[in-house]
């Protein structure tokens, strides 16, 4: 069986301690003995070297970034100019052409350090918009093995991603791969719709073209997380010590719970807003209903995300200060990393998840709320229709994020849903869950990539 190869910014190791990233949740089950998985450190140093650690039973393969690649290419081109872009929110993009050539420099680095490590029938994966220029630099420098590439966030359409400067590029350069994923249809709609305009090359039905000699074959393949595995934690979690103080300190209201990264993308002002409408329009729920909101920490060198936590703490304590009564809090937040198995017991014991970002790569938040429920007595999912998750967890109440009464309407409704109408939704949520895992997801990609036999070497004597 061929080794697999990951490649992403973050690794596990690197997260540890922190609310688990969507990354590793996902790829949990694609890992095996004998995998090899290379990254960022989450370190800022001046050390070149490659630390190789027994991990989970694979090996991790870390280096550290100096702080011109960290500024550059990482809090930079990654995170102030590709993040928003692919995520549609032009108003936040920047670009330095130095912060792309820092990139540019990183993504090489990758190539290299991983180069002299593999073997012939290795299966490489490379992650995320960190690494859009890997797959090309990996070519470049010889690589010849099975490549495939997988985007998170979502993917736009020409409209969008072409505002970006060196959007060919980029796009050319993921076309190293032989694989390339994504969370849903119109992303990949949006990508094939690039590779027609920038790039001269039309998929055929089953989403294949050709890229300067090579077969490139798309793939929809959205992450999914171990449901049974999350309910057990969850289980278990309902009687520790965190899940037991917040029921306590219900006295018996009714939960909305969202734990999320403190980012733009993910629609929090919005939230509190239609909160905010909800206590007024609905004065019964006074007492009767409380909402937690965990926000971590999330790229605080970033100076959008520092803004945002202060617009955050102004909105909290303008809607505490506006509803509260000394005895009811009606929105606790906590912007700390939270363990994920505290986060599953909160999950469990809310009536209401509440997942509304304004557009997320899939929002693995939901999939995770659905499998935590007590299945005799579920909650209720308010998923927003810009989530990747949307287009499977469809029995969900979906509601457009930017519209703070909408969500009010749908939280309203959660409130009040008779229990026939929760069993029936939260059973073909469960059932959507259960089918798009971690497991299915590792397995759907990887069978893809194994079987793409057209290699870059084979392509060389056609
Ligand atoms: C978001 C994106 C992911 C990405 C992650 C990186 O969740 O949707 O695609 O991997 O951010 O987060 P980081 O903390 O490493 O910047």
């Amino acid at each position: 069986m061929s080794r697999l190869v990951i490649l992403s910014n973050r690794v596990p190791q690197a997260a540890r301690g922190a609310q688990a990233g969507g990354l590793a949740v996902a790829l949990a089950e694609a890992v095996r003995p004998g995998s090899l998985w290379i990254g960022w450190s989450g370190r800022i140093g001046g050390g070149t070297e490659l630390a190789i650690q027994a991990e989970r039973g694979m090996s991790c393969a870390v280096f550290d970034l100096t702080e011109a690649e960290h500024r550059g290419y990482y809090t930079g081109f990654s995170n102030n100019t590709l993040y928003p872009l692919l995520l549609c929110r032009l108003g936040l993009m920047r670009f330095r052409a130095e912060e792309f050539a820092a990139y540019e420099a990183v993504n090489r680095r990758f190539a290299a350090t991983v180069l002299p490590l593999l073997r012939a029938d290795d299966l490489v994966w490379v992650h995320d918009y960190h690494l859009m220029l890997t797959p090309d630099a990996l070519r470049e420098a010889g690589a010849r093995q099975r490549l495939g590439f997988f985007f998170h966030t979502p993917f736009p359409p020409p409209a969008i991603f072409t505002v970006v400067p060196r959007a060919r590029t980029l796009l050319a350069a993921v076309c190293g791969a032989d694989v390339v994923g994504f969370q849903t249809a119109s992303d990949r709609d949006g990508f094939l719709a690039c590779v027609a305009s920038l790039l001269n090359a039309t998929a055929d039905d089953e989403g294949c073209f050709m890229h300067v000699g090579r077969w490139v074959r798309t793939l929809v393949c959205p992450v999914g997380i171990d449901p049974d595995d999350f309910a057990q934690t969850a289980y278990e979690a309902a009687g520790h010590l965190p899940t037991q103080r917040l029921r306590q300190s219900l006295h018996g209201a009714a939960l909305l719970f969202g734990a999320d990264r403190l980012d733009h993308a993910k629609g929090l002002p919005h939230r509190v807003d239609a909160f905010d409408l909800l206590l007024r329009q609905h004065p019964e729920y006074r007492r009767q209903v409380s909402s937690l909101q965990v926000a971590a920490p999330s790229r605080e060198e970033v100076p959008e995300y520092r803004r945002l936590r202060r617009e955050m703490d102004e909105r909290v304590g303008q809607l505490n200060g506006r509803h509260g009564e000394a005895d009811w809090i009606p929105l606790r937040y906590i912007t700390r990393a939270t363990p994920r198995a505290t986060v599953a017991g909160f999950h469990r014991l809310a009536r209401v998840g509440v997942v509304t970002p304004l557009r997320d790569g899939f929002g693995l938040g939901a999939s995770e709320f659905v499998a935590a429920q007590e299945p005799q007595n579920p909650g209720v999912l308010v998923l927003s229709r810009f989530a990747g998750a949307a287009a499977t967890l469809d029995s969900a109440l979906l509601v457009n994020p930017f519209d703070a009464e909408a969500i009010a309407e749908a939280l309203n409704r959660a409130l009040t849903m008779p229990a026939e109408e929760r069993l029936a939704r939260h059973a073909t949520l469960l059932a959507r869950v259960r089918t798009q895992s971690a497991a299915s997801y590792a397995a759907k990609f990887l069978g893809a990539l194994a079987s793409s036999a057209v290699t870059t070497q084979e392509m060389a004597h056609v």
